[in-house]
């Protein structure tokens, strides 16, 4: 290595400066000459192996270190990231924790009932996952075998999938809101000999009888040959021959439970898409590149510090939960929290009724989430303490400017950077954000901004440097991840986006919802932006207009308000042909409209509705169909 690599704490003499950017540079390494953000991020895409591999050896730990940093070549579809590296996902995430700080709370399990938290240190976290992991392996599962979790967030959801990590296997977890058709095809893809559930689940007051869908689930699933359920409640459920119950058998197991050697490019874990865009798609994560890449963006996207409390408010079903509640903060030590309710239980203050109680450092949520809530008034906010909040995070899909002003000054109180986040499940980790950047740096809202430490973004079909086109990241060459989806030596994203003349990156919606008006292309995002709604097209512009609860209008008074707004902020061509107000809009369990439907719906082709399997509220489509009529 050479020399003008040098651990940050040899301190800013090191660095040559007198000044602080710590809060933009991997504290793995400086680079002698590199004294602000782009410059680092120039040199971690031009100098990819030295800035990974530094970072790497630096805020991982190895059982054998690694020979070569990449191997990469995308038009054989080959991505391979620190070969002939040994190291165990488990032992980062506890192992080396335990040893600094054992009694540091690892996971607040924020239960249903506010005020009814619990917390896991490291050293207690560690025993359940070792005792987890022998119970596992008493069971028959093997390296390489593939373990589906269907469990609500909660300690015990953690150990399970740290556990698999722990022996070797490969975790699949299933949204646990799934109906027993859409868990029997995730298990069956899979190939499943085990699953780990609970008896019942609790969420927004009510109980939910997990194990029942299991049930159900399994009938249809030949390869599942146990199934291990622990107690979330107290209510008995029948128990059949092929059921273990977890406490009781994990607890006849030893607390140390020998970490298997995994080579870097081994399988972490599958994870199925939400399904938004039809069949569901399977997607494989690997061990060193994905840990790195997810703790790298947890530390500097969101400033996380030792000893701050991280709250994002997603659900480890989804890869927002893989990484930014389970791998990125567990790999730096952190404090997270496990969200098991909703954001209006038992009202809608219960998000900042949680802040204040925990005392959050760091809040990270969808903006379906935050539109809901802005609808409520900002009374369920000011009502609590939000002092401790330093950063606010976004992700699932745009922020309308609407939405993030709103986050911004009412829940942030105008003092939080708001980091719009970029990322897929394809993608396992944050590549566009805000943050990092220097401290005093611009973020223009409902902006994503900035590509992250080794992610280079082209816009494919845009022949000049500002301009729209469809995002791609040439990042095979850059950063640790492993998605291959490869076209012409990029990873496609399927998102259009905006780059402003200063090179910042405007998400405008999926590439099937970016619509051709009069060859005009316009990206739903920024159509919702002028009249938060939804938009599809088939000859013309369809609204849909949800609208906020205290709002009384005539339909034709608004219908004429929203034409006059989409011309005033966007164009003439751009206004909608029809309008239609519904109480709410399909989504699914994510919070993504499912915009197929709503383009089925537009079509009168009600029949070919598709796969709803991942339909949150199965009336808001009945209720779309019923009232689709032409209004203006
Ligand atoms: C969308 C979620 C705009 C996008 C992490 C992407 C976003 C898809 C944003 C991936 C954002 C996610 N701004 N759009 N900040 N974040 N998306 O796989 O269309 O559930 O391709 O991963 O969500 O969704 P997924």
């Amino acid at each position: 290595m050479r020399q003008d690599w040098i651990p940050l704490n040899c301190g800013e003499n090191g660095l040559g400066r007198s000044y602080n950017i710590a809060s933009c540079m991997p504290e793995a390494v400086a680079f002698q000459g590199v004294s602000d953000h782009s410059g680092l991020y120039k040199f971690s895409v031009n100098e990819s192996d030295r800035f990974w591999g530094a970072v790497a050896r630096q805020r991982l730990s190895w059982i054998s270190p690694f020979h070569t940093v990449q191997n990469c070549d995308f038009s054989q579809g080959k991505i391979k990231w620190f070969e002939g590296g040994k190291l165990n996902v488990s032992v980062n995430c506890l192992d080396r924790h335990v040893q600094t700080c054992p009694e540091r709370v690892a996971l607040i399990w924020e239960r249903d009932e506010p005020g009814t938290e619990v917390k896991i240190t490291y050293r207690q976290l560690l025993e359940l996952t070792c005792r987890l992991g022998n119970l596992l392996k008493r069971q028959g599962v093997r390296r390489g075998d593939c373990v589906t979790i269907y469990m609500p967030p909660c300690p015990l959801a953690v150990a399970s999938m740290l556990a698999c990590a722990r022996i070797g296997a490969a975790h699949n977890v299933v949204f646990a809101g799934f109906s027993s058709e859409a868990l029997a095809d995730r298990i069956r893809d899979a190939q499943s000999s085990t699953v780990i559930t609970v008896n019942q689940g609790v969420r927004g007051g009510k109980v939910v009888d997990l194990k029942r869908t299991v049930d159900q689930a399994v009938q249809n699933c030949p390869s599942v040959q146990q199934v291990l359920v622990a107690m979330r409640t107290e209510n008995t459920v029948a128990m059949t021959d092929r059921d273990v119950p977890l406490e009781e058998e994990m607890m006849k197991e030893d607390v140390v439970c020998e970490p298997v050697a995994m080579d870097s490019e081994d399988v972490l874990f599958l994870l199925y898409t939400s399904g938004s865009t039809g069949k569901p798609k399977g997607l494989v994560h690997t061990q060193a590149g994905y840990l790195l890449y997810t703790s790298l963006t947890h530390r500097y996207v969101f400033n996380y510090h030792d000893g701050d409390v991280f709250g994002c408010v997603a659900d480890i079903g989804w890869i927002t939960g893989h990484s930014y509640i389970v791998y990125g903060p567990l790999c730096n030590g952190g404090t997270t929290v496990l969200f098991e309710s909703t954001p209006v239980y038992p009202n809608p203050g219960r998000y900042w009724e949680m802040v204040e109680r925990l005392g959050i450092n760091q809040f990270y949520g969808a903006p379906t989430a935050i539109r809901l809530l802005l609808k409520y008034g900002d009374e369920w906010v000011q009502n609590y303490n939000r002092s401790s909040l330093k950063t606010l995070g976004s992700v699932g899909e745009p922020i309308n400017t609407e939405a993030w002003e709103w986050y911004h000054r009412v829940v942030g109180d105008g003092r939080c950077p708001v980091v719009d986040t970029w990322w897929q499940t394809e993608t396992g980790g944050i590549c566009i954000a805000p943050r990092p950047s220097d401290p005093e740096a611009e973020i223009v809202p409902g902006m994503a901004m900035r590509p992250f430490y080794g992610i280079k973004p082209a816009l494919l079909d845009t022949e000049v440097v500002t301009g729209d086109g469809v995002l791609a990241l040439c990042y095979n060459q850059y950063c640790p991840l492993n998605c291959a989806t490869p076209l012409l030596g990029f990873f496609f994203t399927g998102d259009g986006a905006h780059r402003s003349k200063e090179g910042y990156y405007q998400i405008v919606g999926r590439l099937d919802d970016v619509i051709n008006v009069s060859g005009h292309r316009l990206g739903t995002a920024e159509l919702e932006d002028v009249v938060v709604c939804t938009i599809i097209i088939m000859f013309g512009v369809y609204v849909f207009v949800v609208l906020k609860k205290a709002v009384m209008v005539e339909e034709d008074v608004l219908a004429q308000q929203l034409r006059e707004m989409v011309s005033r902020s966007i164009a003439k061509y751009a206004c909608p042909d029809f309008i239609q107000v519904v109480r709410c809009l399909p989504k699914t369990r994510s919070g993504k409209i499912m915009r197929r439907v709503l383009r089925k719906v537009v079509e009168r082709n009600t029949d070919e509705l598709g796969d709803l399997s991942t339909l949150d509220d199965p009336d808001s489509v009945h209720e779309v169909i019923s009232g689709h009529r032409r209004l203006c």
